[in-house]
């Protein structure tokens, strides 16, 4: 995070997602309208799968559904009759997978959170039910934001991998049109039909995780709360028939179309997948260790003729350095980790440089070092972090007197939502507007 940097620049017109998305988390008052507007003229020229008679809505998620389901049926066949996991090669893959999408699901629901201040008109109670259950209805137990924040730290995967400005894109337009709901209704709307279907790879990636020995429970979640019969995906389309105006309805869905395409700006989840490479996340994270261990290692220790520290002083060395670390037998690809002198280095509390890399990275090293054998290797190296004990006993109460609804709804912009007050507020909310969820009695 560079809050200083942030707050000193000038956010109109910035281009790069990753600054404005720390700029809209930071500041929630910060203006990404003409950012949006950008984006939405990008969308103009883009196709989309909706039917261009909005009647036909109904029958069009029947339809995505059902091929969901389909498609899935035939990918579990396929892994029954001995296929390889279709999208993750090994652990340390998924880890990956989990720390490139953390910037959109850390924000989990931030598209709605304009919606909030209609709470006394019945039309959008169905959005801000979505909304509110995105936000575990201030159960921080049920918080999408910190059920995932909570995965990421027990993997040892919260330490903020960098990552490629792209990789903020759907964040910022999820913040952006929560922040602009007023300007954008419409494309909302839209968006939200979009991000509610589940998704083929949102099934995938669950069994896949779950094979892997990751808690799958966020994702699981998604396949439940989402669903197509009573779930998120059942409350947009009945939401998009309630608000879709009587006049003007054709210009009305129009613009739902072009928020349902910012779907798809930026890369696609599959191809992000397969865009994974081993060795240079890997190489990425000796490069990122470098200039801290560059000093701290006795000059006793050599490899190829050339101390440690001289290595890492040489900032295109690390390539010729893993090289260096097979060819002396530092490491024994194909092998089990334990043979390689340089695992028994890092692994263990025991080991000479514990603590040295999170276990994101040894998973890294891992799976380089077992290779191609790993692929059906669950073993999971150990996380260095603990969940956090995130009791409701802890929230600070929100201060007598700051009680009114627009205070809540402030307190539960972005990710804000997330922590013990916005958790508070939140609960605070759904007191104060009786938006509840039904149950029995
Ligand atoms: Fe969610
Ligand atoms: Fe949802």
């Amino acid at each position: 995070m560079q809050p200083e940097n942030v707050r000193q620049a000038s956010y109109r017109g910035v281009e790069d997602p990753q600054r404005l998305y720390l700029a809209m988390l930071q500041d929630g008052e910060h203006d990404a309208r003409e950012w949006l507007s950008t984006q939405l003229r990008r969308t103009a020229s883009m196709a989309d799968d909706l039917p261009d008679d909005p009647a036909q809505l109904e029958s069009w998620a029947a339809n995505h559904a059902a091929q969901v389901a389909t498609d899935h049926t035939r990918y579990l066949t396929r892994r029954h009759q001995g296929a390889p996991r279709h999208y993750f090669a090994n652990r340390a893959h998924a880890l990956w997978f989990l720390q490139q999408v953390a910037p959109t699901k850390v924000v989990d629901g931030a598209w709605l959170h304009g919606v909030l201040r209609h709470w006394r008109d019945f039309r959008f109670h169905g959005l801000i039910r979505t909304f509110l259950e995105e936000l575990g209805d201030g159960d921080p137990r049920c918080n999408h934001v910190l059920i995932y924040q909570r995965l990421l730290s027990r993997l040892g995967c919260d330490q903020g991998l960098p990552l490629d400005p792209s990789r903020y894109l759907q964040g910022v337009v999820q913040l952006a049109l929560g922040r602009h709901a007023e300007h954008f209704l419409p494309e909302v709307i839209g968006y939200n039909l979009g991000y509610e279907q589940p998704p083929l790879h949102l099934l995938i990636t669950t069994h896949e995780l779950a094979e892997l020995g990751i808690d799958a429970h966020y994702f699981q979640l998604h396949v439940t709360i989402d669903n197509a019969a009573c779930g998120h995906a059942r409350r947009a389309l009945q939401s998009l028939r309630l608000l879709m105006p009587g006049q003007c309805a054709k210009a009305f869905y129009d613009r739902v179309r072009q928020g349902y395409r910012l779907n798809d700006l930026g890369i696609d989840t599959p191809s992000m997948i397969v865009s994974f490479d081993l060795e240079d996340e890997l190489l990425a994270a000796l490069q990122r260790k470098r200039p801290y261990g560059q000093f701290m290692h006795s000059d006793r220790c050599r490899l190829q003729g050339r101390t440690i520290n001289q290595w890492l002083a040489d900032a295109e060395a690390m390539p010729g350095f893993l090289r260096a670390l097979e060819a002396q037998q530092w490491v024994r690809r194909g092998e089990a980790p334990s043979h390689s002198r340089f695992w028994t280095l890092i692994d263990g509390p025991q080991a000479a440089m514990f603590g040295v890399f999170t276990a994101y990275e040894k998973q890294l090293l891992h799976d380089w070092i077992v290779g191609d054998t790993a692929a059906e290797d669950c073993r999971r190296v150990r996380p260095g972090q603990w969940e956090r004990d995130l009791a409701l006993e802890q929230d600070a109460p929100v201060a007598q007197g700051e009680v009114c609804v627009d205070r809540m709804i402030e307190r539960m912009w972005g990710n804000r939502h997330a922590t013990p007050n916005g958790l508070r507020a939140t609960r605070d909310f759904i007191h104060a507007t009786g938006l509840t969820r039904a149950g029995p009695n």
